[in-house]
């Protein structure tokens, strides 16, 4: 068997599965939030070690699993969290997390510094969220640790570290910091120097599916594993997803809709600047990217249309209702920014509309247009990518939107492009396993393995009416957002 770890913000998930791909076994355990002041989220490293272990212990104990057969395990790690260690890489304060909003200065700071070339060199704005400034917040704020930090590293390397005594970043996580230069491939000397952080401080970097090390007498000991477990590098949460819904050639896009949405693109080479609009980071296979583009409340409008206007119903059957409706919802168009917006708009104060509503309306209307308006802010990053020559022709759809074949429908017409759902999605976890499998060797390589691991649903193709209806609908879409930034301002 091989184990992907899974390690969420509100828990861990670690899958078994065996050689066919299929899970045997899943174990999960939770843990909390620190919160001590409006936009702080810190994390207790200890409680993701615990959480791994537990989970590890009742797949043998409670599941079964003969912990020698468990070859090898590798990693899904929530991204960006900041772990500073001591010379003794022990943890000197409590994680601070991806979610975590307390760093502005910090980006001003730095965009005020480098501004264009910072963004040139890693290919992201250096946004709160990501882990530069967060080791800037501590180094001017808590100069104490800051004293003593000689390392840090992101939140699953550090559960590897844990297993195997070994300290290290993949790449993909890595690209996650803001530290490094992309196109190089190595931890930027120059932004180390512009602020002042040892590049000692930089753990040595490994790929995705390269050997970590093996499990250590002592966590053998803890967990049940055996010292034989190969441990593989593992990759960052979203590059993991890419992975476990075989987003590995360059023709390759997810779009994914959980409380937020997410189009990710595989991408072949680094030669594209997106400028920072889009994310850009490495992937787990080596020397190739993806780039990504995130749409704050996807899944979240519909939740909150229907805990609006249809408490009593079940969610399942208002989404289904949009079928009464017509390609573009009767003339009713949504924006989702009702918790401001990230890509194309990094816009925190934009809010949402709907524009067109007509006395005939019925509600059904207003559910297909929120379900429409949500695939017209990916396809304003489908619109990206193709202003920059990227060429693409599947689109894989994992989360709400794979779950109703009407929304699958609307974004082959709308993204103009194949669609296909995953017949056993897994998430992040199922990629982690993957990097496992490519690392025993069960595997040549990645792409090798999702043959046996991936395996698509039903094709939904554009219809050629619905595409020219949606194309001129997308077009008064994208005019909403400078005619609505006024209201929030
Ligand atoms: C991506 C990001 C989130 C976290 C969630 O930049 O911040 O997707 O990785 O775990």
């Amino acid at each position: 068997y091989v184990l992907g770890v899974d390690l969420g913000t509100s828990a861990v998930k670690v899958s078994a599965l065996d050689h066919s791909g299929q899970i045997v076994a899943q174990e999960s355990f939770g843990y909390d939030l620190i919160q001590q002041q409006p936009g702080y989220n810190e994390q207790n490293p200890e409680d993701w070690v615990s959480g791994t272990t537990v989970a590890i212990v009742r797949l043998i104990l409670t599941d079964h699993l003969a912990a020698e057969d468990i070859e090898g395990l590798s990693f899904s790690g929530q991204m960006h969290g900041l772990v500073l260690l001591d010379e003794n890489k022990k943890v000197l304060r409590p994680a601070i997390l991806w979610n975590d909003t307390r760093t502005t200065a910090q980006r001003e700071e730095i965009m005020d510094k480098m501004g264009d070339e910072f963004i040139d060199i890693t290919r992201n704005q250096p946004l709160e969220g990501f882990t530069l400034t967060k080791l800037l917040w501590v180094k001017e704020n808590e100069p104490d640790i800051w004293k003593k930090a000689k390392y840090f590293v992101l939140p699953k390397d550090y559960v590897r570290y844990r297993m195997t005594g070994n300290l290290a970043m993949d790449y993909s996580d890595a690209t996650g910091t803001v530290l490094l230069d992309v196109a190089k491939g190595q931890w930027s000397q120059r932004i180390c120097d512009v602020f002042d952080i040892p590049m000692s401080m930089c753990p040595p970097l490994i790929k995705s599916i390269d050997l970590a090390g093996t499990v250590t007498p002592a966590y053998a000991e803890f967990s049940g594993l055996t010292t034989a477990t190969k441990v593989f590098g593992g990759a960052a949460d979203n590059a993991a997803g890419a992975v476990g819904a075989g987003i590995l050639e360059p023709n390759m896009v997810m779009s994914s809709i959980g409380t937020s949405g997410v189009v990710l693109k595989y991408e072949d080479n680094a030669d594209v600047n997106y400028h920072g609009v889009l994310q850009f980071e490495d992937h787990a296979i080596p020397d190739k990217f993806y780039s990504m583009g995130v749409t704050l409340a996807a899944g979240y409008s519909l939740s909150w249309f229907k805990k609006t206007f249809a408490p009593a119903e079940d969610f399942n059957d208002v989404v289904a209702s949009a079928g009464k409706s017509t390609v573009g919802a009767n003339g009713l168009l949504y924006t989702p920014y009702i918790v401001g917006e990230r890509a194309p708009y990094a816009d925190a104060n934009i809010r949402g509309s709907f524009t067109g509503i007509d006395g005939i309306h019925q509600r059904y209307d207003f559910v297909r247009a929120v379900l429409e308006g949500i695939i017209f802010s990916f396809r304003d990053l489908f619109d990206i990518y193709e202003e920059n020559g990227g060429d693409f022709d599947t689109v894989v759809s994992i989360g709400g939107g794979a779950k109703s074949p009407l929304w699958l429908q609307i974004q082959a017409d709308i993204f103009n492009r194949k669609v296909v759902s995953l017949k056993n999605e897994q998430g992040p976890g199922m990629g982690a396993a993957m990097m496992a499998a490519t690392g025993l060797g069960w595997f040549d390589s990645l792409q090798d393995c999702a043959k046996t691991f991936v395996h698509f649903g039903k094709e939904y193709q554009p219809i050629p009416a619905n595409v020219a209806k949606y194309q001129k609908l997308h077009q008064i879409y994208k005019q909403v957002y400078g005619q609505t930034k006024q209201i929030s301002e």
